[in-house]
């Protein structure tokens, strides 16, 4: 294997801790308040730690939210950002770290670690992953964040039930809908364009309510009617979804995995907590990793691999940023719709 060079690109993060001024994704337009480009001493790893060269990494909305400290961790200023990514093994510390060199993997970096936007990323062999030789980069890079939690989300829906899905149109969306199909379980995916709606029925949803049409509230009542679902897997968590949940029946379950909105969604009849048994609840890939078998881990990570490759799933990217040009380009790469935005590394 090649020597290592003592330095490396990497895209840091230029303050540390929170913020409370984070604005939506669709609103970013200059980045360089919160990342710059600098040559940096490439990261050691420590104990059970294996260094990556990285191939390619995602911006992930966790990723946005983060550099601008709105995520549930602090930032560590001058750390290189960047949550999730692909690439191969050159040095670690350990023995699975040294069985592991050489190969290609999918990785995530926590937020106190040396992060997936930089030629070289820090991360804990124990979790990486191994990957078939069938397996694209562009869907190796997004392994991990959303395809596991797309699947460990489908599972919190009772068997032949039904659940809604705010912002469907995402890749997490995108994943869940052939999923609940073949699990026969029935998805009713919310989006705010007309555009996604067909291609969503397509993957599998059994219907898709645009929830900024004039007929939403109606076309709402309606299919909730027809399917009864009882959960709500719901990543904006705003006024609309305040409202979804309070139109459900009871039993249900609002499940909150993300915040795309900054408008606070409100708990319109806390009653019905009380008498119809609703829940609110949240979800995080971290916490389920920590609290799900080992087998049942390794069994959804061969599933989600087989999934890539055999076509069943396929991570959509709508613009490539080379690693230099992230600062100067990310923003314009944001506005595009339909895709995530891939960093290339190599
Ligand atoms: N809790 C966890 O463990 C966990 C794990 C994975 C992902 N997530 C969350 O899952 C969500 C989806 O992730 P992703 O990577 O699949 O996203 P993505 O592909 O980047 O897509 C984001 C989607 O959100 C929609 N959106 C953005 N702001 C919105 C708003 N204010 N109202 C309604 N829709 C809005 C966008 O709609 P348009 O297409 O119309 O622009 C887009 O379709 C994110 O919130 C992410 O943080 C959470």
């Amino acid at each position: 294997m090649a020597a290592l060079p003592a330095k490396m690109q990497a895209v840091l993060l230029r303050q540390g801790g929170y913020s409370a001024d984070a604005i939506p994704a669709s609103e970013v337009r200059a980045v360089d308040r919160w990342l710059e480009q600098a040559e940096i001493d490439l990261p050691r790893p420590g104990p059970g730690q294996v260094l990556i060269k990285v191939i390619a990494s995602m911006v992930n909305p966790s990723d946005l939210a983060f550099i601008q400290g709105g995520y549930g961790q602090p930032r560590v200023a001058g750390a290189p950002a960047g949550f999730e990514g692909v690439g191969t093994v050159v040095d670690g510390r350990g023995f699975l770290a040294r069985r592991l060199r050489g190969q290609r993997v999918s990785f995530v970096v926590g937020p106190q670690g040396s992060g997936a936007w930089a030629e070289y990323a820090l991360a804990d062999a124990a979790t990486v992953i191994r990957l078939r030789r069938d397996l694209r980069d562009e869907d190796a890079a997004a392994l991990i964040v959303n395809p596991l939690t797309a699947a460990a989300m489908v599972d919190l829906v009772p068997e032949g039930g039904a659940f809604i899905a705010s912002g469907a149109a995402s890749q997490l969306g995108k994943l869940m809908a052939p999923l609940a199909r073949e699990r026969g379980k029935r998805m009713i995916g919310l989006v705010r364009r007309d555009a996604p709606a067909e291609s969503l029925r397509a993957l599998g949803a059994t219907a898709v309510l645009n929830e900024t049409s004039e007929n939403f509230a109606a076309e709402l009542a309606e299919t909730l009617k027809a399917e009864r679902p009882t959960v709500f897997l719901d990543c904006v968590a705003g006024s609309i979804s305040a409202r979804v949940f309070k139109a459900m029946g009871k039993d249900s379950r609002w499940v909150i995995y993300g915040k795309l909105t900054p408008e606070p969604p409100e708990i319109l009849e806390p009653g019905t907590l009380i008498f119809m048994r609703k829940k609110i609840e949240g979800f995080w890939l971290v916490t389920w990793l920590a609290q799900t078998g080992l087998l049942r881990k390794l069994r959804t990570i061969k599933q989600v691999q087989a999934r890539f490759a055999d076509g069943r799933w396929h991570t959509d990217i709508s613009a490539r940023v080379p690693l230099r040009q992230v600062v100067s380009d990310l923003p314009k790469a944001l506005q595009q719709c339909d895709g995530k935005v891939m960093i290339t590394v190599q």
